[in-house]
């Protein structure tokens, strides 16, 4: 029974009209195309459908709507994204992201890096998109470079330091800097201000254990918890 059925399953395959072959070809190229939207995950009307944001992007969709709330106007974060709009995916591409949003909403950016390199490539991306009136890269360390930063920050964006696989001593080095980043500016928010650090769902409490320690034992609450993690006033 079970070869005579496998039998006759092979014979109605290989003997199927030419129509059945093109249907069942539209139907796996409809589901491929659906399987493809679905996967990507873009911050959209801000920057284009295709740019596909994977994990970031729902705390990135909130802080652009609190963004878009509380009229920011003074943006700032440490680590640059070197790649522009390249890395979307891998790193978040934070620079394009909220430097497009300070273009059209008349705010502005400050991206602080201790690499050249990098916030001469990222200055490349910046201009080639127009934004160079919206967004400043500095070299620096972020942490010398915040505690001088004299404006009031809407915004504050914390993933310099990298957080690196399987090195506890680096880790504990890169939470500690970002502690120290956010104490650096902390006289610098106010209780509408906007906090999101990345890297957060990573072994050992990722990039913002630390500071998320300080954070909730010092007035601020937790408005998204994913991957990053986004915090406002309590
Ligand atoms: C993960 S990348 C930033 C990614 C970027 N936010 C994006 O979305 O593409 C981390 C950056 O932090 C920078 N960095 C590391 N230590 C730093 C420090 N002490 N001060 C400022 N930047 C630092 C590195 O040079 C690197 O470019």
């Amino acid at each position: 029974m079970g070869m005579w059925y496998q039998l006759h399953t092979l014979f109605y395959f290989c003997w199927m009209p030419v129509y059945v072959y093109i249907i069942s070809a539209i139907v796996i190229i409809i589901g491929a195309i659906l399987y493809e939207r679905k996967k990507t995950k873009p911050l959209y009307p801000l920057l284009p459908k295709h740019l596909n944001f994977g994990k970031r992007q729902i705390t990135l969709l909130r802080t652009l709507e609190l963004l878009n709330e509380r009229k920011a106007k003074i943006l700032l974060e440490t680590g640059i994204a070197r790649k522009g709009i390249l890395q979307t995916r891998a790193d978040g591409a934070s620079t394009i992201v909220f430097g497009t949003w300070a273009k059209k909403n008349n705010a502005h950016l400050y991206s602080v890096d201790i690499d050249p390199v990098a916030t001469q490539m990222a200055g490349e991306a910046i201009a080639h998109l127009g934004l160079n009136k919206y967004v400043t890269p500095v070299t620096s360390d972020s942490v010398s470079y915040l505690k001088g930063f004299d404006q009031k920050v809407d915004f504050l964006y914390l993933d310099s330091y990298d957080f690196p696989k399987g090195d506890t001593d680096g880790q504990r080095k890169s939470q500690e800097h970002h502690l120290k980043e956010f104490r650096a500016i902390e006289n610098q928010l106010h209780d509408r201000s906007i906090v999101l650090i990345d890297d957060c769902r990573l072994p050992n409490g990722g990039k913002g254990k630390l500071v998320m320690d300080y954070l909730l034992a010092n007035g601020w609450k937790i408005e998204l918890k994913k991957y990053q993690n986004l915090l406002v006033k309590a």
